[in-house]
């Protein structure tokens, strides 16, 4: 009763009545399904004998206070579901293909990763306490679909991170804050250029809306955005562009 009341009392106060109505649905709906949403996280971890499910601050994972906000300051899994969906849109030979998360947490986007038989999977992650956990989820993971064993995280912060040679797929589930994604972009944009004969695909996914990272992808010049839907995108450079459905 007296959430109901304060409720009425800040929707008296505001002076924009439908915007204020407008941000109370998104948020509630949003809330509704991240409530079902932890329910199948923690299926997963138990089926596959993980960790990964619970959310955790940056700054109780050991990140500095300094670099928390350019890591928009939360760990939280990416669902099965949109990992699937924006897998499903490109089309390659996995197994020529190194995929890097970049950003990698416990590790849940590696595991879900290892149902494809890409030729190694590696995680890069700048939360010591994350890191850690995913360790630990590498060494007791299980699965009767996985398709690739060669799993590695890797300590460290993705814009010092020079990934390993040969065609790559990039994933990124809202790692970085828009400024320092930019700052990602092109350098990878710079690097796509100087190695223009291998294949670079990079997919960015945002479980409420991509849209969110504003303008990060624009000004791109070897790596162009290819298919954009409203929580995911890949963009490629021209070695890949043909392998992308
Ligand atoms: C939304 S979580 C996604 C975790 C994982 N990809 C998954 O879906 O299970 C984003 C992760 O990016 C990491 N991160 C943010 N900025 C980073 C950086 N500069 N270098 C490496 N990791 C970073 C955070 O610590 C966090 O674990």
């Amino acid at each position: 009763m007296d959430r109901i009341r304060k409720l009425l009392a800040e929707f008296r106060r505001s002076d924009h009545k439908l915007s204020w109505l407008r941000d109370q649905f998104k948020w509630r709906y949003f809330a509704f399904r991240h409530k079902k949403q932890l329910r199948l996280n923690l299926m997963f971890d138990r089926l596959h004998a993980v960790d990964t499910a619970h959310e955790l601050s940056l700054a109780a994972a050991g990140v500095p206070a300094a670099d928390v906000a350019r890591g928009n300051g939360v760990y939280r899994p990416l669902t099965g579901e949109l990992f699937r969906e924006a897998m499903g849109s490109i089309d390659i030979d996995a197994s020529a293909f190194t995929f890097v998360d970049i950003g990698s947490g416990k590790g849940k986007v590696l595991f879900m990763a290892s149902d494809y038989p890409f030729k190694r999977i590696v995680g890069i992650e700048y939360a010591a306490g994350l890191h850690e956990v995913a360790v630990r989820n590498v060494a007791s993971y299980r699965s009767e679909r996985r398709q690739c064993t060669d799993i590695e995280p890797v300590y460290g912060d993705a814009l010092a991170y020079t990934p390993p040679p040969g065609p790559l797929v990039l994933f990124i589930f809202n790692a970085l804050a828009p400024d320092f994604m930019r700052a990602l972009l092109q350098k990878l944009d710079t690097d796509a250029a100087s190695e223009a004969g291998r294949p670079v695909i990079l997919i960015y996914t945002n479980i409420r809306s991509v849209s969110e990272i504003g303008g990060a992808f624009d000004g791109l010049r070897n790596l162009q955005t290819i298919r954009r839907k409203r929580r995911f995108l890949v963009i490629a450079n021209m070695a890949a562009r043909a392998s992308v459905l």
